[in-house]
């Protein structure tokens, strides 16, 4: 975005362009839902995927950056749930050097807020060029991304200005459930009829995601303390493990803490020796099958001397004695729970940055978009 462009939109009462984009969200999603659901009583998308015809693929290949990658992770798990077709999410700057199994019956899903991201773009045309069918999720009508693919879905989340992306996630979230319902009712894995309750669900989320953001000044108290330490973890299962790289990046971006993410799992084979008097770690629980996994670590967290804040389910209130800070989620099917889920942790990088004194706009080293390769 140039100069003038970037002036042209208005920071309104908002101190930050990422806090107004934060609050945004629910905006957000309410167009997405209108541009991408023809019926709910019907379970009937609208052409933009319903002319999509994804039947025919057998495997799927999502190729994206940063935090459109982190989307990606999520919609691999909500396709190969409800569409039974393997998902493999690449990074973008990492598939170049993998002699990826890409053919005519791969659907390749390209996400990218700016549609112009170099690793990105490198990335789709090898793709291409091996026959892979490729649709572009992206937030810039008309960008290169969007000119070179096959098709385009383009998320409605307005021009994002704040380099930490947050709406443009939540768009990127929203636009691959809906297709994610697509893909499975074209594989026939889905009738019409059973997609109502998610999209009924759906429905609901910007009215939760609402909810949540009226907790500014909770989370605004986590963020008091956690801007004087300089590492945290963010954990959880499943959905919630890429809930929480994405958590993660946020605060990495925004606050220069060094910030990393594990699966609950994985963190215990090694990272676990990290934890000492005073580490903070946020801990996202919000799958009911997943929490009973997830609280022995939260346990043992706590006796080494961690501090946790939690965002947990509705159904996963067990969970809530191991922390120190908590939020609970509105309830919502598990599947959707990180549209909600990431609310709580964008706000925290965001006022643990102001607590900071960092530019949180333009934080060091960034830009919007990487067009280079490297
Ligand atoms: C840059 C930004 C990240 C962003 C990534 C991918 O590295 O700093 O915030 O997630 O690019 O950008 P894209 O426009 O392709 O979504």
């Amino acid at each position: 975005m140039t100069a003038t462009n970037k002036n042209a939109v208005d920071k309104g009462s908002y101190p930050h362009f990422m806090l107004k984009e934060i609050m945004e969200q629910p905006e957000v999603l309410r167009r997405t839902l209108a541009k991408g659901i023809a019926s709910i009583e019907q379970g009937q998308l609208s052409p933009e995927y319903g002319d999509l015809r994804l039947g025919k693929y057998q495997k799927v290949l999502v190729l994206a950056c940063g935090t459109a990658y982190h989307a990606g992770l999520v919609g691999k798990y909500f396709m190969e749930k409800l569409a039974r077709v393997p998902v493999t999410v690449e990074q973008a700057a990492e598939f170049r050097y993998t002699d990826s199994f890409v053919d005519p019956d791969t659907l390749v899903l390209v996400i990218s807020q700016s549609g112009e991201t170099g690793d990105t773009l490198a990335a789709m045309r090898e793709a291409k060029s091996k026959g892979g069918y490729l649709v572009a999720i992206t937030n810039v009508a008309g960008s290169t991304i969007a000119r070179e693919a096959h098709r385009v879905i383009n998320t409605v989340a307005g021009a994002e200005i704040s380099v930490a992306s947050t709406k443009a996630y939540m768009a990127q979230l929203a636009t691959l459930y809906l297709l994610g319902l697509q893909l499975a009712m074209d594989r026939g894995r889905l009738g019409f009829k059973d997609a109502v309750p998610y999209l009924k669900a759906m429905k609901k989320i910007p009215e939760q995601v609402e909810q949540l953001l009226a907790e500014q000044a909770t989370v605004k108290e986590w963020a008091g303390r956690l801007a004087g330490n300089e590492h945290a973890f963010f954990l959880g299962r499943g959905l919630d493990a890429a809930v929480a790289m994405e958590g993660s990046l946020k605060l990495k971006e925004t606050t220069y803490i060094h910030a990393e993410a594990y699966s609950a799992g994985e963190f215990r084979h090694g990272p676990i020796a990290l934890i000492e008097e005073g580490i903070p770690a946020v801990i996202l629980a919000t799958q009911p099958e997943l929490v009973g996994y997830t609280v022995p670590v939260m346990e043992e967290l706590k006796s080494r001397g961690a501090w946790i804040i939690g965002i947990l389910g509705a159904d996963t209130g067990q969970a809530a004695d191991c922390c120190d800070y908590r939020m609970i989620l509105p309830a919502t099917l598990p599947e959707f729970t990180p549209m909600p889920a990431v609310i709580p942790l964008q706000l925290l990088a965001y006022y643990t940055a102001c607590a900071r004194g960092n530019d949180v706009d333009q934080p060091r080293h960034l830009v919007k978009s990487v067009k280079d390769v490297k």
